[in-house]
Parts: structure tokens; C-alpha cells; sequence
């Protein structure tokens, strides 16, 4: 295995899309940001230079981070941020994984502009479990806003209103052709007969879990968030923010008409028709003539014609659910899924929207003037200022930063199908749940509806976890676990928790360190859907948790 050396300088570069430029907090001047590419058992070091006035540090999304929490990146969760004029070094080892991640700055909403893919190859001379693609393609999406990012960032903080709708979904960056003033920002993808591509899917949009569709062109879905599945078909995915997947796409079997365009596109699905943006992202497939010595015909650019695939409507429920459902660990001798068959710690947490009073010399924009808030178990959780969470746990100085009385039970419990009670007041806190190592855990999270539209994707940072059952209405404990899949259900570090349903999980907490957990819509972290769990040591050397780096930053 080798080591991985990257330098992120956070930088300021103009950008201008729909028309509009702006001044992008970027790394390197990329927008979107660099691929970063290493094989399992690689060490990753990226030395990251703040040159900008925003505090930062990068998440990698979905990487173990064995030992190594420091480097996780959670702004006052495992680390201090990274001040104007500082750097630190982020480093890590890539323990048993393989696939498609991404990294993305996690403070405030800076992973608007600040987010790439993060690729994993197999050790040298390990095969993919499905043959071999003849390209690989990173295929991000994102969100532009013509506004300020700080602008952005201080509405949905300050103001406690809906979600700020952002003016155009993006493909790796791009609006592309469905968009006024766009037609030139558009991703093209060329590709020629007959091969196969791997196309490596992620989500990095701030507020939206997206339909994603190729005319004329069926896709495989072989692995999400970096765990093989069992292979399907399928015109059409869905795919939450924080989630990745590969698909194999397989191209026509002959070379079309030159002039022919295949539209790849994207576009929202939410549960409730609220104040969402429906529009679409889009860009183009294009085939190449499969021998370059023969001179492509001249395009004649008003015959092109070209082909739009058919996405599923805004609110399409039952179209999401059945396609989560196919979705099933590979199970196989070489990939085993490795299910908690008992369970330890048992955990069921409410997730969802709710009010808090407006604070003084505010105007708000919830419902009665009051302010948005989101929370887990009514619990609407708080960072600290002045360290980070995981400091104050191994220095043992808890005392004043975090208390350890996180309630493995909603403290409103309610039924969750029927109209929400007016009780939506929420209390704020800094509460972790402490699991003693190798535990084995099984949590339900059970969405509350009070203010629900949508889905939210639950993200687990330190882990991937097996989603062993998921249901509409209200979780039953007498009933639900006889339904459980232990066999091969699939296993990820993010699972859209259904509106007015449930997700039930399980996993190890063979990880020792502090592992935040929250809703990947930008907007439901700010309000304070999240919460921490603080793994301890085990009893060998290799349970510990390693001790911090000298550059750690200072608050
Ligand atoms: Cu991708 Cu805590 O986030």
C-alpha cells in the first residue's frame, strides 16, 4: 500500500453560473473541488491551508476512521476549526473499504462550494465482484445559489424560515441546458458503443434527496456509500444527500446518429410540496465514433435531436420506498455482511421538526412567529464553542462541554400517524449516548411528522450500519423485529428515514472515539437534528483511540 499525499489551499475563485458570478470559498480555485483517489489500505495525508476569513475543516464522508477520529472533521465535534492563515493535516489510514465516497467541508454551509469525490480503489490485483467497466466517471451533484453563500448561510441560521431554495440543482457542477443562461455550463459525457462505464454517483447537494435518470439507458446499481450490493437494474434511482452510488452503465450496442443527445438529468423528491424547487439538472451523454480514424460526419445542429428520460414526480413515495427495498448487501463469502445477531443497546430516537420560541430582536419565520427547530428525541442538540467534543472526552474535561444523559427514548412519545400534537417545544443540549466498545446496537429512528415534508437522511459518521427493517407508520416492538433481514440487508453510513415511517439499523460500535450523527440536509443540522455518540476504548492496543496530532487546531 502506498501513501497519498494531497495539499488543499481553501481559496477564494470567481465562478460564474446562470448568469451570475460569485466569489466561491474553493479548494485549489476548482469548483467542484478535487477527486481525491487511493486504494484500500492506503494512507490519505491532505495538508489543508485556510487562506480565506471563514473558519473550515473537511469531512471525509464515510471513511471508518479506525483509531484515527481526529481526523474526521466535524467542526467542534472531533476538532477546533481551522483558522484564516492556519493549516492542519488530516491523515488517515483506508481500512476494509472499496467504492465511492466524497469529502466535504462540515462547518456552517460550507460544503456548498466545498465538496469532492473521494474514490477507493481495490488493493492492486482484486477485481471488482462485476467486470471490469471501460471508464469510470465521477457524476456529482450539487446546488448554486445566486446569492452569497454568506447570505445563504445567515438566512437559514438567523431567520429560522423554510429551507433557502437554492436556484439550480448542479452536475458536477453544472446547471446544464434545462437552465436560463446555462446552456454552455453543461457536463458532457462522452462515451462510445457498446462498453460499459461506471458511473460513481454522489450526492453532495445541501437540501435534497434527487431522482436521477439516463434516456434511453438502463443502470445497474452494483454498490452505495463504498459497500458492494447485490447487482439490479433500473431506469431510474434515488439518491439522498450524503449517499454515493455506483451504477454500471452500458451503452448502446451500436453507435446512434451523431446528432443524437441523451439527456442525463436530476431533480428533487420530497415527500410534502412545500417551498421546494422542482426544477431539473441536467447533462449530456454523447457517443463517439468507436474507431477515430473514421472522421466524424459534420452535426448538423438543427437536426439534433434530443432524448429525455421520464423521473418520477416530485412527491413519487412509493416509487423511493420500492427502490430502496432492491438494495441488499452482496452477502457473499468474499463480502460477507457481518449483522449484529443480538443486540446490546437498544435505542429508539424520534427525528423531525418542530418550533422553539423566536429569540429577542428576531423576526421568524416558523409558524405563529416562532423559530424552526429540529430535533432527536426532542433534543435539539447544541456544539460546543471552545473545544470539540472528542478533546473533551479524551482528556477526560467533559464536565461544563457535554452531558452523558442523551434519553434512549423519545421524552414525548406521541403516534406518529395521526395529526401532531401542539407540543412541538423542543430543549436544547449538548448530550452524547456513551456505548461501551464493541457493543452492539440497534437504534429505530421513527420520523415524528410534526412539520415533516420530507424524508430525512440520517448519517452516521465512524460506521457503516446494516438498515435491517424500515416501515410506514408507527414503529411496533412487538412486531416489527420478527421482520427483520439479518441476512443480507444492505449496509451504509446514510439512510433516508421515511416521512411518518421508520428505519431500524444495527451495528458495532467497534470504533472507539466521539461519532456525530445527523441529518444530512444542511438546513435539519442547522435547526439541531443531530447528536453524538461517544464509543470508549477497548481493552487492546488496537481498540484505543490514538492520541491527538501536535497540529490539532485551537478554538
Ligand atoms: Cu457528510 Cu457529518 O457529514
Amino acid at each position: 500500500s502506498l501513501t497519498r499525499h494531497y495539499k488543499f489551499d481553501i481559496k477564494l475563485k470567481n465562478v460564474t453560473r446562470l448568469c451570475h458570478t460569485r466569489s466561491l470559498i474553493t479548494v485549489n480555485g476548482k469548483f467542484p473541488g478535487p477527486k481525491i483517489v487511493a486504494r484500500e489500505g492506503d494512507r490519505v495525508i491532505v495538508k489543508v491551508v485556510n487562506h480565506v476569513s471563514s473558519n473550515v475543516t473537511i469531512h471525509w464522508h464515510g471513511i471508518r476512521q479506525l483509531q484515527s477520529g481526529w481526523f474526521d472533521g466535524p467542526a467542534y465535534i472531533t476538532q477546533c476549526p481551522i483558522q484564516t492563515g492556519q493549516s492542519f493535516v488530516y491523515n488517515f489510514t483506508i481500512v476494509g473499504q472499496r467504492g465511492t465516497l466524497f469529502w466535504h467541508a462540515h462547518i456552517s454551509w460550507l460544503r456548498v462550494t466545498l465538496y469532492g469525490p473521494l474514490v477507493i480503489l481495490p488493493k492492486i490485483g482484486v477485481p471488482y465482484p462485476f467486470a471490469k467497466p471501460y471508464k469510470e466517471v465521477p457524476i456529482t451533484f450539487g446546488e448554486w445559489f445566486n446569492a452569497d453563500p454568506e447570505t445563504v448561510i445567515a438566512q437559514a441560521l438567523q431567520s429560522g424560515g423554510g429551507p433557502n431554495v437554492s436556484d439550480a440543482y448542479t452536475i458536477n457542477g453544472f446547471p446544464g441546458p434545462l437552465y436560463n443562461c446555462s446552456a454552455n455550463d453543461t457536463f458532457k459525457l462522452k462515451v462510445k458503443a457498446g462498453k460499459t462505464y461506471l458511473l460513481r454517483l454522489i450526492n453532495a447537494a445541501l437540501n435534497d434527496e434527487l431522482f436521477f435518470s439516463i434516456a434511453n439507458h438502463s443502470l445497474t446499481v452494483v454498490e452505495v456509500d463504498a459497500i458492494y450490493v447485490k447487482p439490479f437494474t433500473t431506469k431510474t434511482l434515488l439518491i439522498t444527500p450524503g449517499q454515493t452510488t455506483n451504477v454500471l452503465l452500458h451503452t448502446l450496442s451500436s453507435t446512434p446518429s451523431p446528432s443524437s443527445l441523451f439527456l442525463i438529468a436530476a431533480r428533487p423528491y420530497a415527500t410534502g410540496l412545500g417551498t421546494f424547487d422542482n426544477t431539473t439538472t441536467s447533462a449530456l451523454l454523447q457517443y463517439q465514433p468507436n474507431n477515430l480514424s473514421t472522421p466524424q460526419p459534420p452535426t448538423n445542429r438543427t437536426s439534433t435531436l434530443l432524448f429525455k428520460p421520464v423521473l418520477p414526480s416530485l412527491n413519487d413515495t412509493a416509487f423511493a420506498s420500492n427502490f430502496t427495498s432492491r438494495l441488499r448487501s452482496l452477502a457473499s463469502p468474499q463480502f460477507p455482511a457481518v449483522v449484529p445477531r443480538s443486540v446490546d443497546k437498544k435505542f429508539f430516537f424520534t427525528v423531525g421538526l418542530g418550533t422553539n420560541p423566536c429569540p429577542k430582536n428576531q423576526t421568524c419565520q416558523g409558524p405563529n412567529g416562532t423559530k424552526f427547530a429540529a430535533s432527536v428525541n426532542n433534543v435539539s442538540f447544541s456544539l460546543p464553542a471552545s473545544t470539540s467534543l472528542l478533546q473533551a472526552h479524551f482528556f477526560g474535561k467533559s464536565k461544563g462541554v457535554y452531558t452523558t444523559d442523551f434519553p434512549a427514548n423519545p421524552l414525548f412519545p406521541f403516534n406518529y400517524t395521526g395529526t401532531p400534537p401542539n407540543n412541538t417545544f423542543v430543549s436544547n443540549g449538548t448530550k452524547v449516548v456513551v456505548l461501551p466498545f464493541n457493543a452492539s446496537v440497534e437504534l429505530v429512528l421513527q420520523d415524528t411528522s410534526i412539520q415533516g415534508i420530507e424524508s430525512h437522511p440520517l448519517h452516521l459518521h465512524g460506521f457503516n450500519f446494516f438498515v435491517v427493517g424500515t416501515g410506514f407508520g408507527n414503529y411496533n416492538p412487538s412486531k416489527d423485529p420478527a421482520k427483520f433481514n439479518l441476512a443480507d440487508p444492505v449496509e451504509r453510513n446514510t439512510i433516508g428515514v421515511p416521512a411518518g415511517g421508520w428505519v431500524a439499523i444495527r451495528f458495532f460500535a467497534d470504533n472507539p472515539g466521539v461519532w456525530f450523527m445527523h441529518c444530512h440536509l444542511e438546513v435539519h443540522t442547522s435547526w439541531g437534528l443531530r447528536m453524538a455518540w461517544v464509543v470508549q476504548d477497548g481493552l487492546l492496543p488496537s481498540q484505543k483511540l490514538l492520541p491527538p496530532p501536535s497540529d490539532l487546531p485551537k478554538c
